[in-house]
């Protein structure tokens, strides 16, 4: 046996040749593959995120403002809900006589008016009555054309027609003629068809209420030189409830200037 180490055969080299070779292509792989891996990692490229296209600001459906129309009735028509009669006015025909029912509430002389005006009466009389715990009456409501001629000659009489005809309508041009306008007072009676009506709980709520029940006051304080007539807090004139709330809302506080009518403080 010897100590000095065998022989390396061909065989043996070629193999020893292999694994280096091989030992050779691992270390290789394995630095490439080290250096690879300390290559920087390459930012990410940031895509950017789609931007959110702006949400349309919904332009808002403009609100039609309901446009009051005037023309819906006539002035002219003697029959028509929103007729105006004043010394400039005559009623036509001057005899017309409207259709009439009975007004069921409290009263001084037997009330008639137009079927629509009185069942505004009948309820705007409850609405005081719950709402306050006093009563009105009804003081005068239609008046024929002849009715009329007696009240104002009644008038002329005892002031003289200057002063009858701030007072009272001739004949042929009341609205009481119409069917349509209801004198109203206390009950228990005060200041009846009198000025200091005016100071009543009744004028006051009148005043204040009568558009919810279609009325509106006709010959208002410090409108004479458009109405005609002096300040009468007791007279009320049925229209409807769109144009007494119309009236009420715009403030405009006679017929004449709703309507763009003539002033009419005279008979011309
Ligand atoms: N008192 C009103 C004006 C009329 O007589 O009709
Ligand atoms: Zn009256």
């Amino acid at each position: 046996m010897s100590d000095s180490p065998p022989p390396v055969s061909g065989g043996s080299k070629r193999r020893l040749l292999i694994i280096s070779a091989t030992g050779i292509v691992l270390i290789a792989t394995a630095a490439i593959a080290s250096f690879v891996a300390l290559e920087p990692t390459p930012e990410p490229v940031v895509t950017a995120l789609p931007t959110p296209s702006a949400t349309p600001t919904p332009t808002p459906t403009p609100t039609p403002t309901p446009t009051f129309n005037k023309a819906q009735f006539s002035n002219d028509d003697v029959a028509s809900l929103w007729v105006v009669a004043n010394k400039l006015r005559p009623l036509n025909p001057v005899d017309y006589e409207p259709n009439l029912v009975f007004v069921d509430v409290p009263y001084a002389y037997e009330p008639y008016l137009t079927p629509d005006a009185a069942a505004g009466a009948v309820e705007m009389f409850a609405a005081f009555t719950a709402e306050t715990g006093l009563g009105m009456r009804s003081q005068s409501t239609y008046r024929s054309y002849w009715a009329q001629e007696r009240v104002y000659g009644g008038w002329v009489s005892s002031l003289g027609q200057e002063q009858a005809d701030l007072e009272s309508a001739r004949p042929g041009h009341s609205e009481h003629q119409t069917g349509l306008s209801i004198d109203v007072s206390a009950s228990p009676a005060n200041c009846s068809l009198e000025q200091c009506f005016a100071a009543t709980p009744q004028a006051q709520w009148l005043a204040e209420n009568g558009w919810k029940h279609g009325f509106t006051l006709r010959y208002p304080e410090g409108k004479t030189d458009i109405t005609g007539y002096a300040y009468e807090p007791w007279h009320m004139r049925y229209v409807g409830k769109e144009l007494a709330a119309e009236l009420h809302s715009t403030g405009i506080q006679t017929l004449e200037e709703f309507f763009g009518l003539p002033a009419a403080p005279t008979y011309g």
